[in-house]
């Protein structure tokens, strides 16, 4: 029985192509030449899905991809039932999630107004902080919200740092590491034990090699 894997859109994707490859699974074409969104496998009667990030635990959690590889920040963020292990961390796509703000400037003491698209690791984490903020959802570029004095702080993936420097801000505190992880659908990990624990297996062994 072939396993329906779900994988998140761009880097992730391209980072887990060889790692699947080396387990002898591989799209029948070539992805890059196809506006195609499911692909075949050459071998092992397996479906590669390739989906929005934020919608790699969707299908994982409702079974209609037995695996999913997605970003931690994803499987955090997710407000689903959480009908998914996260089972493996493939130790690739490697980043920080932080909070940032203008250089130099100071948070100030009250209500903290806070740019994000990662409204519920924000919430949590302020939450545990005791920290009363005002969340700005937005969908991505956070950077921009203190330039424009929309928001105090942000809240978003750091990985060279680059991006923060090259607009003025300065990372302030580490919320979490994240890292790309494989998460698998809950009855598929009964009803297919045996394909599921053998991949696991194999990508264990490539990750460590
Ligand atoms: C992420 C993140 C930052 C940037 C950080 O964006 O949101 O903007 O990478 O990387 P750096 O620390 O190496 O500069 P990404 O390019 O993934 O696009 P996105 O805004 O669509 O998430």
């Amino acid at each position: 029985m072939g396993l329906i894997i779900a994988l998140n859109k761009g880097r992730i994707f391209k980072e887990c192509l060889p790692l699947l490859a080396a387990c002898d699974i591989a799209p029948d074409e070539d992805p890059d030449a196809s506006r195609k969104l499911i692909f075949e496998t050459r071998t092992g009667g397996h479906q590669i899905i390739i989906a929005r990030s934020a919608d790699v635990p969707t299908y994982v959690e409702h079974g209609v991809a037995d695996i999913g590889i997605t970003g931690k920040d994803t499987i955090l963020e997710y407000g689903g039932a959480m009908g998914f292990y996260e089972m493996l961390d493939l130790g690739i796509g490697k980043c920080r999630m932080m909070t940032a703000g203008p250089v130099g400037v100071p948070e100030p003491a009250g209500v903290l107004r806070v740019a994000t698209k990662f409204i519920n690791i924000t919430k949590d984490y302020y939450r545990q902080q005791e920290r009363q903020v005002s969340l700005i959802k937005l969908s991505g570029a956070m950077e921009i919200a203190p330039l424009l004095n929309l928001s105090d702080t942000i809240v978003d993936i750091v990985d060279t740092g680059n991006t923060l420097v090259a607009n003025g801000l300065e990372a302030r505190a580490t919320i979490c590491d994240i890292s790309t992880r494989l998460i698998v659908n809950r009855a598929s990990m009964k009803t297919k034990f045996d394909e599921v624990n053998e991949l696991i297996q194999q990508l264990e062994a490539v990750v460590a090699s």
